[in-house]
């Protein structure tokens, strides 16, 4: 397989301390062309600007996750509008929603989120979002200022999907169409058109089967790919091909 995009990883994780310049310039040979790296406060956001710096097939999403919005400074979402200024910052990301774990109080989260979103129409440029069991207002602030971007790692129905793509948007899909329990993942890899699919690994997590369990990297979005041409009823590098030209319009990198 080559030609792999994938969309969301976290390669400025301390996962990858240890060994983070041997395998991403591995990657290539492993059939991978290109990796969108999200930060999630603006200490990943600066080291995912590192990143690209280095790796001339890294591009940067910079953002305030949920899970950071009680933490961050008053100033970071200006130092956020600065670091959109670099050439290789692509998109802002990773934002949105988060009541799994509620790291950050609702209403914080739902602020960052919005003034996110406002800044994505403002500039121009595609949003990355993380939804976590909070669909409803997701979706109304989605269909209130109808931004371009991405559902990442999208866990809804295929009602939901329908929803996104009417307002324009990719949904992402990765390790979790591997999953046992994976029948609404399934369900959305059969429906979405495919000039919507968007592949996504959220390395070092979502590590597909058979490898659950290990540290997730960009190459694997292989068995993801294969679980999805499968319910499409293709091949695996049709799949791939599309997601990497669906990704390249969304980011706008050529
Ligand atoms: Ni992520």
């Amino acid at each position: 397989m080559e030609n792999i995009f994938d969309t969301h990883a976290h390669y400025d994780d301390e996962s990858f301390d240890g060994d983070r310049d041997i395998l991403l310039p591995k990657l290539k040979s492993r059939g991978v062309s290109l990796v969108i790296n999200c930060g999630c406060d603006l200490k990943s956001d600066k080291s995912t600007i590192e990143l690209c710096k280095k790796y001339d097939f890294i591009y940067a999403a910079v953002g305030i996750h949920p899970h950071e919005a009680e933490a961050a400074g008053e100033h970071d979402l200006d130092e956020v509008r600065e670091l959109l200024k670099y050439e290789k910052a692509v998109a802002i990301g990773e934002i949105g929603l988060d009541y799994h774990y509620d790291f950050s109080p609702r209403e914080l989260q739902k602020e960052y989120f919005e003034k996110q979103i406002i800044l994505s129409k403002e500039l121009d440029i595609p949003i990355i979002v993380h939804d976590r069991e909070a669909h409803e207002d997701t979706m109304e602030l989605l269909r209130k200022y109808r931004p371009k971007g991405v559902l990442h790692c999208f866990s809804g129905s295929v009602e939901t999907a329908k929803e996104i793509i009417s307002l324009g948007m990719y949904i992402g899909l990765g390790g979790a169409v591997t999953f046992k329990n994976a029948r609404k993942p399934l369900e959305v890899a059969g429906y979405v058109p495919i000039d919507r699919l968007l592949l996504e690994t959220d390395a070092p997590y979502m590590t597909p089967v058979p490898f659950r369990g290990k540290r997730n990297d960009s190459a694997m979005i292989s068995y993801s790919a294969i679980k999805i041409a499968e319910v499409r009823g293709t091949d695996v590098q049709t799949v791939i091909n599309a997601a990497n030209e669906n990704g390249k319009r969304l980011f706008g990198i050529k």
